[in-house]
């Protein structure tokens, strides 16, 4: 959907609510040119107990730690972003939205080192349906194996949420676009699988689960840890620091996305080779209902999870 669609109208800029069309930079900012910017992306659920932040304090310690491997000071502290973002999903009446804190090399001169440029922050809140479809979570989605490679940890930190890094998530997730698959899957530089352009990937193997290494190039997604806990606590095995060979995608029982945007998405295919049956798993089915029941509240466990905004 359309920003143009959407009823939201403020935007938190270095500390100042400002009106959404005023949320302006100037063309010759260092981050728009080189990809300097750090970021997050959050979900708020909406709950019984009003909106709730989903892993709001891992999401910010990602913030801070993505910024240090480009020496880049966020003069804001935690406690300010998160009034910040409070005050944006109660000012706009938002029920359930997604997050959007940016931090960037703002405008000063654009030789490639960004000594002089300020460090930018900005945080913005949006209404965001299923990232992949309201269908994909029930019946999965159809991927392909993109023939971009992840870049290395060795070459640009996999570890940091870095704007310039999406460039390579772009190229795989539109190159599976125009093949007519929903979402690509992305191997590293070693050719075994990484992650997907947005998303971690986890397979099912003989009632047990295998998700890739930190070592592999990835991201260490949040829902990542929280869907390896549940299902631990369910009393499955999880090998969190597995490699994963291509060729093992199209023989695994079962295999799924996760991410804050994704959620918990099942695979159905994999370069049209059906996974498991071809539908949604049954351990799939029972961790996206762990999670789901997690995030909308419908159980007590994990509330340290969460930050409720009308607290
Ligand atoms: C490349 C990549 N991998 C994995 C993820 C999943 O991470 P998280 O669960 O923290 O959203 C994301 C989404 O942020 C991502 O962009």
């Amino acid at each position: 959907m359309s920003f143009a669609d959407m009823d939201v109208d403020t935007i938190w800029m270095n500390g100042e609510f400002v009106d959404w069309d005023d949320a302006q930079i100037h063309v010759l900012t260092h981050g728009l040119h080189y990809g300097s910017g750090v970021f997050e992306g959050v979900r708020c659920y909406e709950t019984e107990h009003g909106p709730a932040i989903f892993r709001w304090e891992e999401h910010l310690d990602r913030l801070y730690e993505s910024a240090k491997p480009y020496d880049m000071e966020i003069e804001f502290s935690p406690d300010e972003l998160t009034k910040a973002t409070v005050e944006l999903i109660r000012r706009q009446e938002l029920e359930s939205c997604y997050i959007r804190p940016i931090a960037y090399y703002g405008y000063d001169s654009l030789g490639v080192s960004p000594a002089g440029c300020p460090t930018d922050v900005a945080i913005a809140c949006w209404p965001w349906g299923k990232y992949l479809g309201e269908e994909a979570l029930e019946n999965g989605v159809d991927v392909m194996v993109s023939s971009w490679r992840k870049h290395a940890s060795s070459q640009i930190p996999t570890n940091a949420k870095t704007t310039g890094l999406y460039v390579n998530s772009m190229l795989a997730g539109e190159e599976a676009r125009r093949n007519g698959y929903v979402e690509a899957i992305v191997l590293n530089k070693e050719g075994n699988v990484a992650e997907g352009p947005g998303e971690n990937v986890f397979l099912v193997r003989d009632g047990e689960i295998y998700t890739p290494g930190l070592a592999e190039s990835i991201l260490d997604g949040i829902t990542r840890r929280s869907v390896i806990t549940l299902a631990r606590e369910m009393g499955y095995t999880v090998h969190d620091s597995a490699s994963i060979s291509r060729g093992e995608l199209y023989t695994a029982d079962e295999l799924f996305f996760t991410g804050s945007a994704a959620e918990v998405t099942p695979i159905k295919s994999v370069d049209d080779t059906e996974i498991g049956t071809g539908t949604r798993g049954p351990v799939t089915e029972e961790l996206q209902s762990a999670f789901f029941d997690c995030v909308e509240r419908r159980v007590d466990d994990h509330d340290d999870w969460f930050y409720y905004v009308e607290d």
